[in-house]
């Protein structure tokens, strides 16, 4: 494969923290062996998430200084309408701090007791907004998107067969919305094909549900669906993601992922009642509804990063350096989630470290080892983070163990990588040395970000 180059070159630069392993391995136990409890001066790559961490482009920086900070009616307000407008098609946006208040506002008004919300896979914080309200979040995902080793273009579509059951079942007058999340961060970054969009829409349709987008990485979602859905490989990236846009009636976004901003998110709407609730709501919660919770210059670097998240150099080159570090994991033996995903790649800790049962964290240990060799930072997703306790105090494990290295945007050049890739390989070598951790203090709810460990 011709080599695929970062298409960009840097004009600022930021230095990152070198520290040895002497001075990590104090780090690691001054910080009860959590990760969430470092300093990020202490990191060297940091890979906890893809989140608010990008790099604005020269454009970007040059929108911030256009920016008007206007109360009410501002330019930059219009200007980033007009750009949403464009992309998606629909009818009211409306912009929020970050994704979660715009999950907030639409689920306050939808959810309460008795209702259902139905999605591929929820993220966390969008479960969370939904059960606040009293309601209930449930996922189905492919048989497919669930196996980590399984090779499948479309691992984040619905069930739909499933979905139609379950409808049936709790009769769709209890099930004000269905949501598609794109690419499916939980399920490991994985596309959603167009054609099972189109036919989730069709049966939200059948049965009056709203169809809704969690659009959050919409991009590269269309960009996966441009190298693999047959018929779109001569169609535009915006062409794509209008296509997919047209097919629901609204969303939320997260714009700190693909719309390359550090802050930002919106919340969109064709409904004009439901439109007004959203608005009064979002004065009370939020700010008045031409700035939602952000700046105006925020939203100036947000309207131009929705249209720099479209390139599709930039795309082909984000989604193939995360390819290219899963093939060479891959080729030395090291369990992934496969194919790789758009914005992070899943190590299957359960498979890494066999030894490590689930109850002594193995997805823990993987990310200790990594930040005690190479100073870089990943995430567990496995028992530490959704762990639970049957009535006899016995731990319940997740169906995975999983770390993700999430591969913020337009930060890291391909040594950097190289660097990560080498790192895992060590550890991976070193694996059987491995020991597992135990939990000596953690808080009643998301006890992963503030829980204290020792090792075994
Ligand atoms: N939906 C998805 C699919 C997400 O990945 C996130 C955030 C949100 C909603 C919430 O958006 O953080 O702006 O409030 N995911 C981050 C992550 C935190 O690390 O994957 P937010």
């Amino acid at each position: 494969m011709a080599i695929i180059i970062e298409p960009f070159r840097i004009k600022s630069v930021e230095p990152i923290h070198f520290t040895t392993f002497e001075q990590r391995k104090q780090i690691l136990a001054d910080s009860f062996y959590n990760l969430f409890l470092i300093k990020s001066d202490d990191v060297l790559i940091d890979l906890l998430t893809d989140s608010g961490t990008g790099a604005m482009s020269s454009k970007q920086w040059a929108s911030i200084m256009l920016g008007d900070e206007s109360y009410a009616g501002s330019p930059s307000y219009y200007k980033f309408e007009s750009v949403m407008k464009k992309i998606t098609g629909f009818k009211h946006i409306i912009p929020t701090h970050q994704g979660r208040a715009a999950e907030k506002i639409i689920y306050s008004i939808l959810g309460g007791k008795g209702k259902y919300f139905v999605s591929n896979t929820f993220f966390d914080t969008t479960r969370g907004n939904i059960e606040y309200t009293g309601a209930e979040a449930y996922d189905f995902l492919t048989e497919e998107g669930k196996i980590p080793h399984v090779e499948a273009p479309f691992k984040g579509n619905i069930d739909l067969p499933s979905l139609e059951k379950f409808i049936l079942e709790k009769g769709p007058e209890n099930i004000p919305l269905c949501v598609m999340t794109i690419t499916n961060n939980s399920g490991g970054g994985q596309p959603v094909s167009m054609q099972n969009m189109k036919e989730t829409a069709v049966l939200c349709k059948k049965y009056g549900i709203l169809f809704f987008l969690d659009a959050c990485r919409f991009a590269e979602n269309a960009c996966f669906i441009k190298m693999r859905e047959p018929s779109y490989e001569s169609k535009s990236i915006l062409e794509i993601a209008q296509e997919c846009f047209q097919l629901a009636v609204g969303g939320t976004m997260s714009a700190k992922k693909d719309a390359l901003v550090n802050i930002g998110g919106w919340l969109a709407l064709n409904d004009n009642e439901l439109a007004q609730q959203a608005r009064n709501m979002l004065i009370m919660t939020e700010g008045f509804p031409t700035y939602g919770g952000l700046a105006g210059r925020d939203l100036e670097a947000m309207a131009q990063g929705l249209i720099e998240s479209m390139d599709e150099d930039y795309l082909k080159y984000r989604l193939r350096s995360i390819e290219y570090m899963g093939e060479k994991l891959t080729a030395v033996g090291i369990p992934i989630i496969r194919p790789t995903g758009g914005h992070a790649l899943y190590i299957d800790a359960k498979a890494f470290l066999s030894h490590i049962p689930s109850h002594h964290l193995p997805g823990v240990a993987l990310v200790n080892e990594l930040y005690l060799l190479g100073g870089i930072r990943g995430v567990e997703i496995g028992s530490l983070m959704f762990g639970k306790y049957d009535d006899n105090k016995a731990p319940i494990a997740p169906p995975m163990e999983l770390v993700r290295l999430a591969i913020p945007r337009r930060v890291y050049t391909q040594t950097h990588i190289d660097y990560v890739i080498e790192k895992i390989i060590e550890v991976y070598e070193n694996r059987r040395n491995l020991r597992g951790y135990e939990i000596i203090y953690e808080s009643p709810l998301l006890r992963h970000f503030t829980a204290r460990l020792k090792p075994i």
